[in-house]
């Protein structure tokens, strides 16, 4: 099932979700299933639940937006553990369409997290996936890109988007 992403403005992107305690049910692997399907359909590379209104502490990431499915990641309850570098790249998000900002991000990051069994791993990813660790998990946190912007930049965004929703256009 593809859920409809959810967009700035909506209470459950800024607050912290729960985690989950409860591994290897029919729901979840349904949930991450739904999770992965609606991300692809809005062709991201990472999805965190609250995006899809569920404020639990599951994310999906996929570089290659599908097409191996060998780089699938499922990360539950993930925290990073590990920050080496740093990387400066543009950034978006599925919540925030149209909007793409420089963010300062580490260049390899380690996160702890564990699968759809309750097993516990950890995964060190670099460059895009480096990135997509440290966002998804700041969405976890309820924390979104605009954050790590300047106070200026991050209330012009506010502004726009205000009134984006005002014209009906959000
Ligand atoms: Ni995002």
């Amino acid at each position: 099932m593809v859920y409809r992403i959810v967009k700035y403005g909506d209470p459950v992107l800024e607050r912290p979700a729960q985690p989950v305690r409860e591994f290897d049910t029919p729901e979840l692997h349904r949930l991450v299933e739904d999770m992965f399907e609606s991300m692809y359909a809005a062709r991201g590379v990472g999805l965190a639940a609250p995006q899809i209104g569920i404020s639990r502490r599951i994310a999906v990431i996929d570089p290659s937006g599908g097409e191996d499915p060998s780089r699938r990641i499922v990360l539950i309850n993930p925290e990073i553990v590990a920050v080496e570098g740093v990387q400066m790249a543009e950034e978006g998000c599925l919540s925030i369409p149209g909007f793409h900002e420089p963010v300062r991000r580490g260049k390899r990051v380690t996160v702890r997290a564990q699968d759809l069994r309750g097993e516990f791993f950890q995964i060190t990813g670099e460059d895009l996936l480096a990135r997509a660790f440290e966002h998804e998990t700041d969405h976890l946190n309820g924390r979104l890109f605009l954050v790590h912007l300047s106070a200026l930049k991050r209330d012009l965004i506010r502004r726009k988007i205000r009134k984006l929703i005002k014209a009906g256009e959000w």
